[in-house]
């Protein structure tokens, strides 16, 4: 073939000229989406979808009716908050770490369990009301996981369809969200606000070193962490611990627990502040999911929600809260065994779930108000996470 010398030099002329442009297109172009190959979760039951079921016995029908069409692990009747995130990544459903049937962690795993905390616990679920799994049991699970996840991935076959690549846990989105357990004392009255607390920063700084020593220092970068909700709205606390009347807002709402969740929100975000200053590759981005409870609380009738602090699957009582009687139990009703929740007909109208937790709709409506960046510190959208602003 002849070498034609003039088309190289037309060719290298529009080469620099294009690379003239190039600064010009890298500036109107924003940046590209984070692809995150797979999620790593920590936290309780607002994010739990199957950990405390696989332990200690599947949450009862009716939770998982309006989505999964069974129990679902989940506390819930659909979808909690990290399934949407999953799904909205385009990855799987997270499997619960503990459970060990029908699992697959190719796209991540999920540490958290309902009733975690972030203090340690000493005592089991029993006795304590919380669950063994707290959080730094969750980082010695991960630890786990990361080591014998690569060693049976390379036995092949379907193991190596089970379990994530090594690269992925340095490109994962890792979420948590934890808190709530540490500032609702099941056993009544032992924990006061004031003496909570000055146990909060001795939980957030062990939870900071975890995080420095664990995560960030096996590979992981990108952190998306949710504040802990306004307890003080939710019927579990309201209907076992008496406030004044004084104490409750005009949104019907507990003020010394929401405080107490507030105070713990401002610890929390200075955490992070900390840590972004000392992990310096890390993404770290605090998201604001108190707001959006609370205002689905105060407002939920602008968004279609019937009377946002009643639970839908419930027996009895100003909430439809009876803490002996909770969503799935049975009761007797002139003679007549009758499944708790049986009449809660609509939990798309509903915002409370079973007295602790949010509905599927409810769900939704936080997600769709995290998703975008506006409840978030800086303001990143989840899929611009990965950015470190
Ligand atoms: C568990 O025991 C440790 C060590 O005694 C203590 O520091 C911690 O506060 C205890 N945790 C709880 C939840 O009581
Ligand atoms: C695990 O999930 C991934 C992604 O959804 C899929 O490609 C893989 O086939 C699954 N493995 C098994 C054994 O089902």
């Amino acid at each position: 073939m002849a070498f034609d010398l003039s088309s190289i030099f037309v060719i290298t002329t529009f080469a620099i000229s294009f690379l003239n442009l190039a600064p010009i297109h890298m500036v109107v172009l924003a940046k590209t989406p984070c692809q995150f190959p797979a999620i790593f979760n920590f936290g309780d039951s607002n994010s739990d979808t199957g950990g405390l079921s696989a332990a200690f016995g599947q949450a009862p029908p009716p939770n998982g009716i309006s989505y999964f069409g069974s129990p679902a692990g989940r506390y819930c009747d659909g979808r909690l908050v990290i399934d949407f995130i999953a799904e909205s990544l385009g990855l799987p459903y997270l499997s619960a770490f503990l459970d060990s049937v029908g699992t697959n962690f190719s796209h991540g795993a999920n540490f958290a369990t309902a009733a975690s905390t972030i203090r340690p616990q000493n005592i089991t679920l029993n006795r304590g009301g919380f669950s063994p799994i707290s959080l730094n049991v969750q980082f010695y699970e991960f630890n786990d996981f990361h080591k014998r996840s690569q060693v049976v991935r390379k036995r092949g076959g379907v193991f190596e369809t089970l379990m994530p690549k090594e690269e992925h846990f340095s490109s994962a989105l890792y979420t948590f969200d934890i808190g709530q357990n540490d500032l609702t004392p099941v056993t009544s009255q032992t924990c006061r606000r004031t003496k909570l607390k000055p146990t909060f920063p001795m939980c957030l700084i062990s939870s900071r070193l975890y995080f420095r020593l664990n995560i960030y220092s096996q590979g992981g970068r990108y952190f998306w962490i949710h504040n802990t909700g306004p307890v003080g709205c939710l019927p579990y606390i309201m209907d076992r611990i008496p406030v004044l009347a004084s104490q409750i807002d005009e949104h019907g709402c507990a003020t010394p627990f929401n405080d107490v969740a507030r105070f713990f929100n401002q610890g929390l975000k200075k955490t992070v502040e900390r840590l972004r200053k000392d992990l310096v590759d890390a993404a770290i981005t605090y998201v604001d999911v108190y707001s959006l409870k609370y205002s689905l609380i105060s407002q939920g009738r602008k968004h279609g929600f019937k009377q946002p602090l009643r639970s839908c699957c419930g027996h009895g009582g100003k909430y439809n809260y009876n803490k002996n009687l909770g969503c799935g139990a049975k009761v007797n009703k002139h003679g007549k065994e009758m499944l708790v929740g049986a009449a809660c007909k609509d939990p798309s109208s509903a915002v409370i779930w079973d007295g602790i937790h949010f509905t599927q709709a409810a769900n939704k409506y936080i997600f769709e108000g995290i998703v975008d960046g506006s409840f978030s510190d800086p303001p990143t959208p989840l899929n611009m996470a990965c950015y470190r602003n």
